[in-house]
């Protein structure tokens, strides 16, 4: 299944926009960090990011259609050390200027680097779900994704966008997974315990990048600020189109005496345990986030910063659409904390990546 697809990629994605392709005399498709054309502002280049009938008819969203003689060898990117050196150790992100969106950007993808965290998990058999970046070694996700798995199976992708295509203007990051870590307590019916982490071998850490970043993790007395959080992921049905971005979905923390009766109402019959070790959310049906979205992360603001977020929950039911609203429940992280904490320390790794 999976190679049928890599075949389908290689062989006909490029045939489609190639990059080599003349999209009109004297031009052809390349990315828009090898086009010269664009602005040069206080010493950085910034590409030329309209779309001309020419982009729209014959190249890829991601590629631009550039003369030939403005075509460039080497990548013409922004430099983003300054920049990242300045982001606060987790959660924290860029506004990466160059956030690319697809055609028909409906704000329901991600832009690139949206969440710099997020992480595609693959199995044997192809996509199973999104995780969570928490420390260049670590990743965060829910045991049901993964507790049918070989830890020799997984494969680990950060700083993936478009997952149909490698034409990112910042490459992705795969790792191999050397241990798989499902909480001991893990239950899938009623939903408990949902967490596993997924540790890479120690040699071959994720890179940071301004696409890779890690999230922080809440710590146990956190109050969360309730109103604004996100779930985002791929969905396993695009996995296989010409065009396959995370989703993102706003979503709020629902109250725990609400999110009881309102749940009641919506997934009759399932007994659900509601305790401080799950969190509820509520938000705007809509069809693209209703089922298919296997494991996710919920990442909500960190409290009195801007623009920084705590990993809050880990979606541990799918999310069901036939009540009156969009209620989905979630692994509590920050009841796992010392759950975590202890994992990593017992390997001698470094738990500060992740702290506020
Ligand atoms: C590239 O070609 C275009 C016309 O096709 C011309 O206007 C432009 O000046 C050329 N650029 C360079 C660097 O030669
Ligand atoms: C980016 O800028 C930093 C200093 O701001 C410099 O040390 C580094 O060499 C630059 N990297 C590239 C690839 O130009
Ligand atoms: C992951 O493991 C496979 C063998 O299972 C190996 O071929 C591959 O090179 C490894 N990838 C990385 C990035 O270490
Ligand atoms: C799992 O459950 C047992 C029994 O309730 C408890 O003693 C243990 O602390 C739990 N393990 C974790 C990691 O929470
Ligand atoms: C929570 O987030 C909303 C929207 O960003 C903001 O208006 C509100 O002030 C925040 N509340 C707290 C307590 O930080
Ligand atoms: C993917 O295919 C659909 C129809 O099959 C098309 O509408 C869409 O433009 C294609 N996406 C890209 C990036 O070309
Ligand atoms: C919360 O409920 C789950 C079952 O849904 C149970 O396994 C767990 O022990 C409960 N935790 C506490 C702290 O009551």
């Amino acid at each position: 299944m999976e190679k049928v697809l890599v075949i389908l990629l290689i062989y006909f994605a490029p045939a489609v926009f190639g990059s080599a392709e003349s999209c009109a005399p004297g031009k052809s498709c390349v990315s828009y960090d090898l086009c010269n054309e664009g602005l040069l502002v206080d010493g950085h280049f910034y590409s030329d990011r309209s779309r001309t009938m020419q982009d729209e008819q014959h190249c890829h969203y991601m590629e631009k259609c550039c003369s030939v003689n403005e075509t460039l060898a080497v990548g013409n990117g922004f430099n983003y050390s300054d920049a990242l050196s300045a982001l606060p150790q987790c959660g924290g992100r860029l506004d990466l200027w160059l956030h690319l969106r697809p055609m028909g950007y409906k704000k329901q993808e991600s832009k690139f680097g949206e969440f710099p965290w997020l992480v595609a998990i693959y199995g044997a058999d192809g996509y199973l779900c999104s995780g969570a970046l928490i420390t260049p070694l670590a990743v965060l996700t829910a045991a049901h994704c993964v507790h049918a798995q070989m830890a020799r199976d997984l494969r680990l992708v950060a700083g993936e966008w478009d997952a149909a295509v490698e034409l990112e203007p910042l490459a992705h990051q795969e790792r191999n997974v050397s241990e798989l870590l499902i909480h001991p307590n893990y239950t899938q019916s009623p939903a408990a315990h949902n967490l596993a982490l997924l540790l890479l071998h120690s040699q071959a850490a994720f890179e940071l990048a301004p696409h890779v970043q890690m999230i922080c993790l809440p710590p146990m007395q956190l109050i969360y600020n309730y109103s604004q959080c996100y779930v985002a992921g791929w969905r396993h049905s695009e996995l296989s189109a010409n065009e396959s971005l995370p989703r993102r979905w706003p979503l709020y923390i629902l109250p725990r005496d609400q999110c009881g009766s309102k749940l009641r109402l919506a997934i009759l019959g399932r007994r659900i345990a509601l305790n401080e070790t799950l969190l509820c959310t509520g938000g705007d049906k809509d069809p693209i986030v209703c089922g298919d979205m296997g494991a996710v992360p919920l990442m909500c603001p960190l409290p009195g910063s801007d623009d920084r977020y705590v990993l809050a929950g880990l979606l541990a039911r799918a999310a069901r659409c036939d009540g009156p609203q969009l209620l989905s429940i979630y692994s509590n992280v920050k009841y796992y904390r010392r759950w975590i904490d202890q994992k990593l320390r017992e390997r001698d790794l470094d738990i500060r990546h992740y702290m506020v």
